[in-house]
């Protein structure tokens, strides 16, 4: 496929890889009384879907206007970043690199399967999926080594929470307070998973310029529940990733503290260990509205969502949208 850029801001580039907009269905009422509305980010298109489309389309053309000859990023084994990083180097014809942690599996399943499939190199550590910095260490090694091999790779960090990144859902924050008003409500709460944090940023950085905008409009509370220790379980880091994503904007407002809500109470143990409460979720939203959700993020956000509606945190006949953020691949994985 044709590599073409085109300008979303005067100082941001942007492929199109992602089918936009998404749907925001309507999924009835919670226990609590209030209206449950699923953003369909499952449905993003790019090989088989997630929240990731939306970064790469703004990391993929900063490769390009970089001149880079392949890509590389990083991940835990069964990353859906990776796979979808993997997807946009097909479609963009950029040989990309995967840094995995564990050993290389008898036979390749979920993500590492459709990696493999979209003709990415697979390069498996044998490291443990929460040993975050030394995976970005071999992420480090391995760029050296090709810029040594005399490639121009573009290094993504895990997750592709970079500002750039981050860009995709501050504009993803417009969408939905458009559809929102196509379809006649305002929105109370905005709800996730979140690990890396760049999803996180961007739809913090999209609310601060909305606000900035119109100091009047009715703006919902962004809500992330936290589903890795380490990575960006941190506030401080999401105001940060936010506030330099705001600079490339050419935003002048800030975020602060106040703006980020990171709930953590739903993990579990840490990344990746199941809980009662997401297998829970994950029964709701199959029989609610065929909804798929993943045992290791999106099934552990919605048990968050589900989990606040039971605490009182939403009002009667206020709007909570939930983002579906995808990971379908890994429901297929054997453990
Ligand atoms: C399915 C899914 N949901 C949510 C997330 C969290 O997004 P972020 O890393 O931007 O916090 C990820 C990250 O890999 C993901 O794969």
């Amino acid at each position: 496929m044709a590599r073409r850029c085109f300008v979303a801001h005067p100082r941001v580039s942007r492929v199109t890889l992602a089918t936009l907009p998404t749907p925001l269905e309507p999924g009835g009422k919670l226990q609590s009384g209030a209206n449950l509305w699923v953003k369909r980010d499952d449905l993003t298109g790019l090989g088989v879907g997630g929240n990731k489309a939306r970064k790469l389309e703004f990391l993929c053309a900063e490769a390009i206007d970089n001149d880079a000859t392949c890509l590389v990023t990083v991940g835990a084994a069964q990353s859906n970043h990776c796979r979808m990083t993997a997807a946009a180097g097909a479609r963009l014809n950029l040989p990309t690199h995967l840094v995995l942690s564990g050993e290389k599996p008898k036979n390749l399943e979920g993500n590492q399967m459709l990696s493999a499939m979209f003709g990415a190199h697979l390069h498996h550590t044998g490291l443990a999926a929460s040993d975050w910095s030394n995976l970005e260490l071999a992420r480090a090694e391995l760029t050296e080594k090709l810029i040594r091999d005399g490639q121009r790779p573009h290094s993504i960090p895990i997750g592709g929470s970079t500002a750039v990144g981050a860009i995709g859902y501050a504009v993803a924050f417009d969408e939905i307070i458009s559809q929102c008003s196509l379809q006649n409500f305002v929105a109370d709460a905005i709800v996730f998973t979140t690990s890396s944090g760049g999803t996180h940023a961007g739809l913090v950085a999209g609310l601060i310029r909305a606000r900035a905008n119109d100091p009047q409009k009715v703006l919902p509370k962004v809500i992330g529940i936290g589903v890795a220790k380490g990575v960006a379980l941190n506030t401080n880091r999401v105001v940060e990733l936010a506030n330099e994503t705001l600079t490339l904007l050419g935003e002048r407002a800030n975020a602060t503290i106040a703006d980020v809500i990171i709930d953590a109470s739903y993990m579990g143990a840490d990344y990746a260990i199941p809980t009662q409460a997401a297998a829970d979720a994950t029964t709701w939203a199959a029989h609610r509205g065929a909804w798929v959700l993943d045992p290791v993020y999106s099934a552990k956000g919605f048990s968050g969502l589900l989990g606040l509606d039971a605490n009182g945190d939403f009002g009667v006949d206020s709007n909570i949208i939930f983002i579906h953020t995808g990971g379908l691949p890994s429901l297929f994985v054997m453990h």
